[in-house]
């Protein structure tokens, strides 16, 4: 394994009781590259986080960290990583600014250190007015700021964000992608898990898609949006009574059918590679037929249409606020076992 690879996965398998949560999981992602992992509720994306993050040992498979083997090697691991999880490891009762010395302090800095590291993460992560207020005052995206801001006390060479954005509102989300974008750029490696394909999108080099604890498929967005079968182009008919005449009239520009719905009198046809020159030929074909259209387009696949491909399913649509998934965190914020390691520490 002589190998630049930041984090490097072989063969992963971990089961609770009857769950195989994880079923054999590779992967591998070069030094200060962005990682995206997808993949629906339950599919093994926190599990993974959580052997990576020496939470939770394998039942088998191993996992290196910038080289170090994340069970042999565990301490060392840990001094090298940080993690904002799915619940997040804030004190709520303290303020921000406690919140980070106390974990400066568990990472050996001394008292003003410390102090300065937290005032430095306040400014960066535009708490500074806010520091002085106990945490449970916080808004959903500030605490969502101050946990990451935790994870980077120690400035970890690798970070791990499990669904940073979950439960943020757009705005909230936005700024927090600025962030992520920043970190990234200053050369961390970022292990990035995501419900959302436009975060991954957005930040990832290269995308996994786990379902049912295995890697079902790698690369990135682009080669991913051609596995599905490239362009589409797409037209809505006024008329649904010529659905079977509009089909024919643009079944030459591909060699699969056309997929027609009849409640909403929308055609599609996947062109491969072809671009502008298949709309062109659709709207030659369609004028000579005497159909007439509503908004023709050319598509590329999205990464929903993706994963739809992959998994057979829609990915999560929960709305950003307030919705089952906030709830849900803050129900398994008391599992002790979902701490932070870069939190945790003796207490
Ligand atoms: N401590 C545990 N005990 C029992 N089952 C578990 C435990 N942790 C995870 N599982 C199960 O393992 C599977 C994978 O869970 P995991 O949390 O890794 O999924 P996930 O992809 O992170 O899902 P989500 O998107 O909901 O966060 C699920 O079926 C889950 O119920
Ligand atoms: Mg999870």
């Amino acid at each position: 394994m002589q190998d630049d690879a930041a984090i490097l996965v072989e063969d992963l398998h971990k089961s609770f009781g009857d769950v195989q949560a994880l079923n054999g999981v590779d992967l591998r992602v070069g030094r200060g590259t962005v990682l995206g992992v997808l993949g629906p509720n339950g599919a093994g994306k926190t599990t993974v986080v959580r052997i990576l993050t020496t939470l939770l040992n394998p039942d088998r498979g191993r996992a290196l960290v910038e080289g170090r083997d994340v069970v042999r090697e565990a301490a060392t691991v840990r001094e090298i990583i940080g993690l904002a999880g799915q619940s997040t490891a804030i004190q709520e009762e303290l303020t921000g600014r406690e919140n980070l010395e106390i974990v400066g302090r568990l990472y050996h800095l001394d008292k003003p250190a410390a102090r300065r590291r937290a005032s430095q993460l306040l400014d960066q992560f535009e708490l500074s007015t806010a520091s002085d207020r106990p945490a449970k005052t916080y808004s959903g995206g500030m605490l969502r700021r101050l946990d990451l801001a935790a994870s980077l006390v120690a400035k970890p060479a690798v970070l791990f964000l499990d669904e940073p954005t979950t439960g943020l509102d757009p705005r909230s989300r936005i700024g927090m992608w600025e962030i992520i974008r920043t970190l990234v750029a200053e050369g961390t490696t970022l292990f990035l898990t995501t419900q959302y394909l436009d975060e991954a999108d957005e930040l990832a080099d290269e995308i996994v898609v786990i379902d049912h604890g295995k890697v079902i498929a790698s690369g990135t967005a682009e080669t991913l949006k051609d596995r599905v079968g490239g362009n589409v182009v797409e037209f809505v008919l006024p008329d649904r009574s010529r659905l079977a005449d509009a089909a024919g009239a643009v079944a030459a520009l591909a060699d699969a059918e056309p997929s027609t719905e009849p409640d909403t009198g929308r055609v599609a046809v996947r062109v491969g590679s072809r671009g502008s020159d298949a709309l062109v030929q659709a709207v030659r074909n369609l004028d000579s037929a005497g159909i007439e259209v509503d908004g023709l387009a050319l598509r590329r696949p999205s990464l929903d249409d993706v994963f739809m491909a992959l998994t057979g399913h829609a990915a999560e649509t929960e709305e950003p606020v307030g919705g089952k998934r906030g709830r849900k965190r803050r129900g398994r914020a008391a599992q002790p076992a979902e701490q932070a390691p870069t939190q945790g520490g003796p207490r």
